[in-house]
């Protein structure tokens, strides 16, 4: 996609002291530059950047690479979106192909947006800190909040006057639109012309991934009830709600080095906890969580962390958001502050350590979580303490993946003492409904940037280690109509010999063992698939390819294109052999299937693992040390069979 040439006019340009600098404080150190690792919490530096080399070396975590890999690394790019970001640092123009002249207009309209918005947080910036009125109410009111000079920085926090059209003029005389700002939501007009929308005001920017400003809060300095106490900008072509997270920007390297994301309700929790230590936190600003805000989480850690005030709302909020981490496939926790605290609040009384502590001690599972909760509700009513393990059976059909559901499952059944079997019964149903009311999305590709941001995906799926998934999807679009002769063995232990299609071959294999695929794209494409087949239809290669949904038809690009080529590591199946010419490409199955099981299987050990930390109740721990064995078990046999060496 990004030409050649130009790639390499990027690695000649990028300097990565400089690049690296603006995520790390770096000193000089004979030849090289040193500094803190940006992967690991340490006091001693022995992060090294080499100037001459052009790479950089960390010798806490083992972490080593160039820019773009660094890029990769701390920021959680995909390849190309590292090789956008220098070439727009270094202005390098990277050609796109077959854009439009509208598509061309549209561009330079985004970014018109995005350098007014610019040009109105320094605007308001200048406000705060050098106008008098700023300075008197809005730089006194963040202070009296215990805010300091440092932290208001850090947020790029502002004023916006009270008097009239202060910023739209300026942005006039400076030669913007003024209707623009109107798009924006800086300015209204009436019919004596433009105002400013936010006046009198403190401004809270909201800033995208690479740092970019899309939108502002600003709260009121009144206590009127009468008034909204923030306003919001609107959503415009640079600024989607539902895909971008208050302070994520700021803290998106905390959360990749605690690996875990703290979730808050408002700016000032967000901010609050920043200025006492605590840098992995981010709020999805009063309004309801959105699956497209978890998957900016995802980018940077499964693990999610809600922080809430314990009151009703604040739980009932809490709920569907919990749900939908869980359908997002990621682990989630919930802290409820003291009645009285919100993480504001608290985050100001108390030091870094007492806030961790105080996280670490009191999030809960989220069986735990609406246990404690509804149990209160029940008041020993039988009939609801029903409808609450219901409930909690439900949330747990909302986890993609079968190992994990069926851990939570069995630990329902422990806490709940009931049987694991009609707890199961209870998940298949809701699963089942799932299944069958999930409608599939309809999105054609509308611009060319949606064309990048689907290839880019793509590629990031890629460098993520999906691969085995992705080789799965891969065989299953491209082979599923080739036939191969296998010996099948029946209930009675009898051999028989019998024709499989590739698709009747890997659908059996992943029922056997009730695997689903993980990634919700794979996941979705595996289903249509499943939904064909067992109408006896085996899909044909273009049905894919001109599916609607643009990263289904890339992927099946991909999935006919010859890039791909496994070494053929042959092996046989305990109870399945494999006759005749196509043995490579039965191997290459069995090794996809395998390689998948196998990294499901230490995913969930993993995470049995991690489970360990919080548990001082000897036989629970000893009850999870069982069930770890036993998957280090299945994990050794399965790749000795596969003819591996067993590192873990
Ligand atoms: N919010 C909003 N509009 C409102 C009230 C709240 O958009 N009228 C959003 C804001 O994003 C706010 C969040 O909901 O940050 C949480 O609300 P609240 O706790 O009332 O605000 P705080 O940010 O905590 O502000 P403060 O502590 O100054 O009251
Ligand atoms: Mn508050």
């Amino acid at each position: 996609m990004i030409p050649k040439e130009i790639i390499e006019d990027i690695f000649t340009t990028s300097r990565i002291e400089e690049v690296i600098g603006e995520f790390v404080q770096l000193k000089r150190a004979g030849s090289s530059l040193k500094g803190l690792s940006p992967f690991v919490k340490e006091k001693t530096p022995s992060f090294m950047v080499s100037p001459a080399k052009q790479i950089f070396k960390d010798f806490s975590s083992g972490k080593g690479g160039n820019v773009v890999t660094f890029l990769m690394e701390h920021e959680a790019m995909s390849y190309p979106e590292a090789l956008r970001w220098l070439a727009d640092k270094y202005n390098i123009e990277i050609p796109e192909e077959k854009a439009t002249p509208e598509e061309i207009a549209q561009r330079n309209e985004r970014e018109a947006l995005f350098l007014i918005n610019k040009f109105a947080l320094e605007h308001f910036e200048h406000n705060l800190w050098e106008e008098k009125q700023g300075r008197a109410v809005g730089l006194s009111y963040f202070k009296e909040r215990g805010f300091t000079e440092d932290i208001i920085k850090k947020f790029n926090l502002g004023y916006c006057l009270e008097d009239g059209s202060q910023l739209t003029d300026a942005a006039k005389k400076a030669g913007y639109n003024p209707d623009h700002l109107v798009t924006l939501g800086l300015s209204k007009k009436n019919d004596k012309g433009y105002y400013d929308f936010f006046r009198g005001r403190v401004m809270f920017p909201i800033h995208n991934l690479t740092g970019r400003v899309v939108g502002f809060g600003g709260r009121t300095l009144r206590s009127d009830k009468k008034i909204a106490k923030y306003f919001n900008s609107p959503e415009s072509d640079i600024y989607n709600k539902s895909k971008v997270l208050y302070g994520l920007y700021q803290s998106k390297s905390g959360i990749l080095r605690q690996d875990n994301c703290l979730l808050v309700e408002g700016y000032t929790d967000v901010i609050a906890l920043h200025q006492n230590g605590v840098d992995n936190v981010v709020s999805s600003s009063g309004t309801a969580l959105t699956e497209g805000q978890i998957n900016l989480i995802q980018r940077y850690t499964q693990n999610i962390t809600i922080l809430y005030d314990g009151d009703a709302a604040g739980i009932k909020a809490s709920f569907r958001g919990i749900d939908m981490i869980l359908e997002q496939g990621m682990n989630v926790r919930i802290a409820l502050f003291p009645d009285g605290d919100d993480p504001d609040s608290f985050a100001q009384k108390h030091t870094t350590e007492e806030i961790n502590e105080f996280v670490a001690n009191n999030a809960k599972d989220f069986i735990s979580f609406k246990t404690e909760v509804l149990l209160k509700e029940a008041n020993n009513d039988p009939i609801k303490k029903a409808g609450m393990i219901k409930e909690i059976v439900h949330s747990i059909s909302l986890i993609p993946d079968q190992i994990t559901r069926s851990v939570y499952i069995r630990e329902c059944s422990d806490r709940f003492e009931m049987d694991e079997a009609s707890l199961n019964g209870e998940l298949h149903k809701y699963i089942r409904k799932q299944s069958s009311s999930k409608p599939h999305e309809d999105t054609g590709i509308q611009n060319i940037e949606e064309k990048v941001a689907v290839a880019e995906k793509i590629d990031s799926i890629e460098s993520k280690g999906e691969h085995h998934e992705f080789e799965l999807i891969r065989l299953l679009l491209r082979f599923a109509d080739n036939e191969v002769e296998v010996l099948v063995e029946d209930d009675n232990g009898e051999e028989y010999e019998a024709k499989y299609t590739i698709a009747k071959y890997i659908v059996e294999s992943l029922e056997q063992d009730d695997i689903k695929l993980e990634l919700p794209l794979f996941a979705d494409i595996y289903e249509i698939f499943l939904q064909h087949y067992q109408n006896d239809k085996i899909p044909s290669s273009s049905y894919f390819a001109h599916h609607p949904q643009p990263e289904i038809n890339s992927i099946s690009a991909d999935a006919n294109s010859s890039k791909y080529h496994l070494s053929p590591n042959w092996f046989k199946m305990h109870n399945i052999e494999v006759k005749g010419e196509n043995e490579d490409l039965i191997g290459k199955v069995d090794n996809a299937i395998n390689n998948y099981k196998l990294k499901r299987l230490r995913t969930i050990k993993q995470l049995r693992q991690d489970s360990l930390k919080g548990v001082y109740d000897e036989n629970e721990y000893h009850s999870i040390m069982v069930e770890i064995n036993n998957y280090i078990r299945v994990i050794s046999e399965l790749s000795k069979f596969m003819g591996r060496v067993t590192l873990k």
